[in-house]
């Protein structure tokens, strides 16, 4: 094996510099004497070139240990338990929010569960692992979760563009996947707008718009938990004179409110299309609306929009496949202007 034979005193100075330069055989072990310091080199090195690095010299057929090493990708962690095509389905479900881990494990691989969570704890360094143990349901839309490794903690702060988000995934709906599309709203909006978001959640909308701009925004949410966290995050936030938080039912809530909006939010996907006429009701002239559906087609939320806007005349500014929700069905946004 190749190797550098270097003095103890100038090993690191000289170590430093053939790791730049990617000579040392990260996968041997430095051996050491009690005056030298032997680096193992790469094959490939050019003994020639590394002749002017005087008092070192190079010795062609020493015996290194090999290191011994962590596995290093999520793969390494589980190739032994699981084949391989499986354990990448698996790494593709993560949800990472906040310190928290998120996954979907197939059912026939429930056996190896607490490995799994295990090795998706140590190759992600977060500290909780949880494992989806149902669909999005409900009102609340939230799902049942089973702990699988490191703390029992679903509480946790998630940050995103620079929005501090609290939030407990057992009690609330948040998705880190929606993060760039919330951003791209956010980048629409002008300061001054009066805007609703009828479906707030625990506020990421909320917040990452005001804290961008000079805007005043109702958000509504009818899950008390999401609601208490989405007061928390105004406050954390630092957005509390921009941001009035409505507990209930949207329907009730703005029944008495008169309020006109320059810009409506509907991300409840699989139910929306219920709440268009209020949110057209809401929507001043030239406003505009940011529509979320599960579809397999953006017909059919155009046609719901186009419907509920009865004679007024609307305008497709942007459609898009935001993320994927079953083979075939997306989670489609629709930006819409209502005159
Ligand atoms: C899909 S989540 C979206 C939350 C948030 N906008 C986000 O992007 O993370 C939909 C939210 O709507 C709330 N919700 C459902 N029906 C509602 C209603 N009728 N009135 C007010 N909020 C409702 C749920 O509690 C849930 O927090």
């Amino acid at each position: 094996m190749k190797c550098l034979k270097v003095p103890k005193q100038m090993a690191n100075d000289i170590r430093k510099v053939m790791m730049e330069k990617s000579l040392i055989d990260l996968d041997l072990k430095i051996k050491r004497d009690s005056e030298f310091v032997y680096l193992p080199l790469i094959s490939r090195v050019d003994f020639e070139k590394l002749r002017k690095l005087n008092m070192c010299q190079f010795l062609d057929d020493l015996k290194f240990e090999a290191q011994k090493r962590g596995p290093r990708s999520f793969m390494d962690f589980l190739k032994d338990s699981i084949e391989s095509e499986k354990i990448q389905d698996i790494k593709k479900s993560f949800d990472i929010i906040g310190d928290v881990v998120i996954l979907e494990i197939p059912e026939e691989l429930y056996i190896h569960k607490y490995i799994i969570g295990k090795a998706a704890l140590d190759f992600t360094k977060r500290k909780s692992v949880f494992m989806k143990k149902s669909e999005i349901k409900g009102i609340t839309r939230t799902r049942e979760l089973e702990f699988l490794a490191g703390e029992d903690q679903s509480e946790t702060v998630h940050i995103e563009y620079g929005s501090r988000i609290m939030l407990d995934v057992k009690k609330v709906y948040f998705s880190p996947r929606l993060a760039t599309e919330r951003e791209r709203v956010a980048q629409q909006v002008k300061d001054g707008e009066i805007i609703v978001d009828m479906f707030a959640g625990v506020g990421p909308f909320v917040v990452d718009i005001a804290r961008q701009r000079e805007v005043h925004i109702y958000a509504v949410d009818i899950n008390p938990y999401a609601f208490s966290y989405l007061k928390h995050n105004i406050a954390l936030n630092h957005i509390e004179n921009k941001v009035s938080p409505l507990f209930g039912d949207v329907r009730e809530v703005l029944k008495n409110k008169q309020i006109t909006a320059d810009r409506v939010i509907m991300n409840l996907p699989g139910t929306a299309y219920q709440f268009l006429d209020l949110a057209l009701e809401l929507i001043s002239p030239g406003g505009i609306l940011h529509y979320y559906e599960f579809a397999s087609d953006y017909e059919t939320p155009i046609n719901r929009i186009k419907s509920s806007a009865k004679n007024r005349k609307v305008k497709i500014l942007n459609k898009r496949h935001v993320k994927s929700r079953s083979p075939g069905v997306w989670h489609v946004g629709i930006d819409v202007q209502i005159e």
